[in-house]
């Protein structure tokens, strides 16, 4: 099938611009997260934000690729997820967002290009969709110690590390200031099952 004639070629398009809008967001959540004083939090959105440009590059290079040289406007027509940042709200829209990205629209994309003989764009599909659901999970996560107030606080004792400093202690909550370096609880990192 003519690349240039594709759906595949549309849903790169597609697949690149919610990557990059995710990269975004997940930028400003960052930021936000750093003004709330959660500053380990801040460094995981930091990664997805890494992650989901890497994933927008993959894309873009699969359309640079394969248009050979007839690269024009690309009419996507497609809805994208527009939250706001505040972490209350953003953890859980994100984490949605991971699951119907994982769920949903890759595998659809991976479908079409397999049927329209892109074989390798289908497996970047594929692949990308695996991280989206490690995406997902680790999100969801958060969101429910986010909600729970259990960011810092545990049922058993557990071991906290200090993210700035690597100072390492077991119990049930987490210390208000590290008794190594003295930076804010923010800096404790989460134990997450996904990290
Ligand atoms: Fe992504
Ligand atoms: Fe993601």
């Amino acid at each position: 099938m003519d690349f240039n004639k594709s759906t595949t070629k549309t849903n790169l398009a597609r697949a690149f611009t919610g990557e990059c809008l995710d990269g975004a967001r997940y930028q400003f959540i960052a930021k936000q997260a750093t003004k709330d004083g959660f500053s380990y939090v801040a460094d995981l959105f930091k990664t997805l934000a890494k992650n989901e440009m890497a994933h927008a590059r993959v894309f873009y290079d699969h359309l640079i690729k394969n248009c050979k040289g007839e690269l024009s406007n690309i009419d996507i027509c497609a809805g994208y997820p527009f939250h706001d940042y505040e972490l209350e709200t953003s953890i859980k829209e994100s984490a949605g967002a991971e699951l119907s990205e994982s769920k949903n629209i890759y595998p659809a994309f991976a479908k079409v290009a397999r049927d329209e003989g892109f074989a390798e764009i289908a497996d970047s599909f594929e692949l990308v969709a695996m991280v989206e659901e490690c995406h997902f999970k680790q999100l969801s996560e958060i969101d429910e110690m986010y909600q729970n107030d259990m960011l810092y606080q545990s049922k058993e004792e557990i071991k906290w590390k200090c993210s700035n400093c690597g100072h390492e202690h077991t119990s049930k909550n987490a210390w208000k200031t590290c008794p190594l370096c003295s930076y804010p609880q923010g800096y404790v990192m989460l134990n997450l099952q996904d990290n």
